[in-house]
């Protein structure tokens, strides 16, 4: 095709960020989950305190989810249109499928947001509190896991976020990405 034919592809910015997801600008922004979907501590409890009650009793309707799966809901009072709520893999050892199942919750969160018209996506580090997958594990996992969906769907998301809320958190993901 000739010059005027060719259609570059836009890439995906794929970055960092310190602070708070509940504050974070994106279309979409995902949740660290439990199988309930009911709420808990560290960024699900951040993330419901933020959207507010609604949040709640739109998750109760949804029956809980699949640890590596996500279902979607509205963001109600968070700056995001939406939540994907993922359960992560709670930390075994690495024997039973931790690293798969957590891969998982990224194509899955990433999935849901293409089917909703989602151009920005914001990413906890999913795991790594609570859960205790080991943080330098996790980072490439995640990184290797979004920079593969977008291979594979490109030009439809414009950026894509690692929310990270403390330092050592984001040195993990700037390494991961090649950039620490
Ligand atoms: N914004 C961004 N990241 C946050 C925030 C926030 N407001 N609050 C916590 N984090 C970070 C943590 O510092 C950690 O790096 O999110 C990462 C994931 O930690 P957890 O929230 O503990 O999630 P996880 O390890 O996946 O454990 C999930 O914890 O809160 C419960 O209901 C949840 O049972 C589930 C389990």
């Amino acid at each position: 095709m000739g010059e005027e034919g060719q259609r570059t592809v836009p890439d995906t910015k794929i970055v960092t960020a310190l602070g708070d997801i509940t504050r974070f600008p994106a279309d979409a922004i995902a949740n660290a989950a439990n199988t309930s979907l009911l709420g808990g501590g560290g960024v699900d409890g951040a993330i419901h305190r933020a959207a507010g009650p609604e949040l709640l009793a739109e998750c109760r309707g949804l029956h809980g989810c699949e640890t590596g799966k996500a279902k979607i809901t509205k963001g109600y009072h968070l700056p995001a249109k939406y939540v994907l709520h993922t359960p992560g893999p709670i930390w075994h050892g690495g024997g039973r499928g931790e690293d798969g199942l957590l891969a998982s919750c990224y194509r899955s969160c990433l999935e849901l947001a293409l089917e909703h018209g989602c151009r920005t996506v914001a990413f906890p580090s999913i795991s790594t509190g609570v859960y205790r997958f080991p943080l330098d594990r996790a980072a490439p996992i995640a990184v290797e896991a979004v920079r593969a969906f977008c291979a594979a769907h490109p030009g439809s998301f414009d950026q894509i976020a690692f929310v990270c809320f403390d330092q050592r958190t984001r040195d993990a993901y700037d390494r991961a990405l090649g950039r620490g």
